[in-house]
């Protein structure tokens, strides 16, 4: 099974629920994740996301931002995206009803992790607590069956 995260950046929602996600499955889950803005591509997560996992026990240093890419929708079972604008994105990409059926919102329908880019160390633990839920769910939703 294949998950893929997606934000904007890729440095500060995404590596987060992607190092969230990948420290609750074990190895027969593969975890990624990419933001469909290319600004970033190449560099770790924003020093705040690395704070953050860090302080929960996580470690998302060395995760380098990517774009996402239409390969992506073969390549993944799963794409969680992170708000509105990300799936309005994503799904602007997508070639048929199966990719588009693999488009999800993490926290459900109309519900926004809010980008956290501009905010304070207060907002990235805001952003940490909305997706610990949040994988929690996903995983009770999506993965067990
Ligand atoms: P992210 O946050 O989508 O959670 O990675 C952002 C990071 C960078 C920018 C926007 C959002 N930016 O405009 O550079």
């Amino acid at each position: 099974m294949k998950i893929l995260m997606v934000c904007l950046g890729n440095i500060c929602r995404s590596p987060l629920a992607e190092g969230i996600l990948r420290s609750k499955l074990d190895s027969k889950y593969s975890i990624d994740s990419a933001g469909t803005g290319g600004w970033h591509i190449g560099v770790a997560p924003d020093k705040r996301s690395v704070a953050v996992a860090n302080k929960h026990g996580i470690d998302i240093s060395n995760l380098r931002a990517r774009i996402f890419q239409i390969n992506d929708f073969e390549e993944f079972d799963l794409i969680f995206v992170m708000d509105e604008s990300n799936f309005k994105d994503v799904s602007a990409l997508a070639l048929n009803e199966i990719h588009q059926n693999k488009i999800k919102m993490i926290l459900g329908t109309s519900q926004n992790v809010p980008d956290p880019y501009w905010g304070t160390e207060e907002d990235f633990e805001a952003v940490y607590q909305l997706l610990d839920q949040a994988t929690d769910d996903l995983i009770q939703q999506f993965l067990q069956s």
